[in-house]
């Protein structure tokens, strides 16, 4: 008999088959037993009738609770009701494990105690279709980037300095060598990386001790940097939008039903993959102040502008060219004006904020020393970084997306801890 996933159910119809899983739901009526199973793969109705199966093994059967572990075996059939859906036949039933009175119910629960019970939660239909868009996401990024030209490049963890700025390092002690880092980004370190390969890119965790308690801050998040060697500004943003297109795409194409699921409208997602806008910081600000903001044109975006920002655009915008003193250090002077830098957010449309922050990066060392020593950098732990400027210096850029970000976007949701595993929050580390 042959072993088989419940989403290939469709080329079985008529063969018994077995399937291995877990108990949704389940209820009985008289003679028929209904099991909502799932295996990981997908979800089917199957279908136990005490006169097929018999008295004991349907009593058997009756004893399953939600959650417990279970194999199926059965002919799998055409849904008698609903066209395009399957049922299994029941024709006996494994029963591996009962599982306890499982905590979490139809009946709404509140964030906390959700968040409390993740490990339980992810199980659920709406956990399940984030987990598959986060899978999808991450591998159109790098099915991107691989087809480009870039090469898979891993940054470290553990750094003796700070790539976005100090105030939100999450510092430790390390052996005799002093304070080390977690890393903010890897950038710093994927532009060695270009000196040898070209063009890089790294993907793994980040941490920001972020205080802010918002819907769209994560202390431990997921990055991929991208960094290119001999790629200026403008075409730094042209390969942000050919691969947020690709991501677009990709998750239309492979994630329809998890959007349903989530109830993502997709004609926004579908309307997102046209030619993206692009507009000056200053350009930016005039424009929010005619739409009644307060911001100022040496000041960064908040929540409320970049919402207002993409009000009745169906694409993202970059806002580029801003005043070096609210961006990174080592962001290239604007060749123009002498106080921008060559930088650019990626502002997501439907209010979904910022996904990504790039830049032309300074190429020039005695540039770039003096904008470190005008922030009172430890000049010390960056002389490696300075030497990229002294060994064959040249023109490059890059950028990082956030990809817990871009799944909150692409799937809709609300509160971009339900697009990680395990969210890490200033309030929350179990589990
Ligand atoms: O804009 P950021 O700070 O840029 C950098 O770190 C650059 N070094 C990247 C580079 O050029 N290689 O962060 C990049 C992105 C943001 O646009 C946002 O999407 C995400 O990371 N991000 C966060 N996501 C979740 N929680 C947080 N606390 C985040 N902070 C930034
Ligand atoms: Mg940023």
């Amino acid at each position: 008999m042959q072993d088989i996933f419940v989403k290939d159910i469709a080329q079985y119809l008529g063969q018994e088959v077995r399937l291995k899983g877990w108990v949704r739901n389940i209820r009985s009526s008289g003679k028929l037993l209904f099991i909502i199973f799932r295996d990981g793969s997908a979800e089917i109705q199957a279908v136990a009738f005490k006169p097929e199966m018999g008295e004991q093994a349907f009593e058997e059967a009756k004893r399953l609770t939600l959650e417990s572990s279970v194999i199926l075996t059965g002919v799998p059939q055409k849904h008698q009701k609903k066209t395009g859906e399957y049922e299994l036949s029941v024709s006996s039933v494994q029963v591996l494990q009962i599982a306890e009175n499982y905590p979490i119910s139809k009946k709404e629960h509140g964030p906390d105690f959700l968040l409390s019970h993740r490990h339980l939660w992810l199980r659920s239909t709406k956990q399940w279709a984030l987990l598959r868009i986060r899978h999808t996401v991450y591998y159109a990024i790098c099915e991107y980037l691989n087809d480009h030209g870039f090469f898979r490049f891993d940054s470290p963890i553990l750094t003796p300095n700070a790539c976005e700025g100090t105030t939100t390092l999450f510092e430790l002690e390390y052996f005799d060598e002093g304070k080390a880092y977690l890393s903010q980004s890897g950038q710093l370190y994927l532009e060695t990386g270009i000196m040898s390969l070209g063009r890089v890119y790294d993907f793994g965790p980040v941490f920001r001790a972020e205080r802010s308690k918002t819907r769209k801050h994560l202390t431990e998040f997921w990055m991929m940097d991208a960094e290119a060697a001999y790629v200026e500004h403008t075409e730094n943003m042209d390969i942000q939008e050919n691969l947020i297109r690709h991501v677009i795409r990709t998750v239309l194409a492979k994630c329809d039903k998890e959007l349903d699921i989530l109830e993502r409208d997709k004609s926004a997602l579908q309307a997102a993959d046209a030619p993206f806008k692009r507009m000056t910081h200053y350009e930016a600000v005039e424009h929010l102040r005619s739409k009644g903001s307060e911001i100022g044109h040496n000041d960064d975006l908040g929540a409320a502008d970049e919402t207002l920002i993409t009000e009745g655009s169906q694409v993202p915008i970059f806002i580029e060219k801003w005043p070096k003193q609210i961006k990174a250090f080592y962001m290239k002077r604007d060749p123009d004006d002498d106080n921008l830098v060559l930088g650019s957010d990626l502002i997501a449309p439907e209010g979904f904020g910022e996904i990504i922050g790039g830049s032309q990066r300074e190429d020039d060392y005695d540039q770039l020393l003096s904008r470190m020593q005008a922030e009172n950098m430890d000049l010390e732990a960056y002389q490696w970084f300075l030497d990229l400027r002294k060994y064959g210096s040249v023109p490059h850029s890059g950028f990082g997306i956030g990809l817990e970000r871009l799944i909150t976007w692409m799937s809709g949701v609300h509160h971009i801890r339900e697009t990680i595993p395990f969210p890490r929050m200033i309030y929350r580390i179990y589990p």
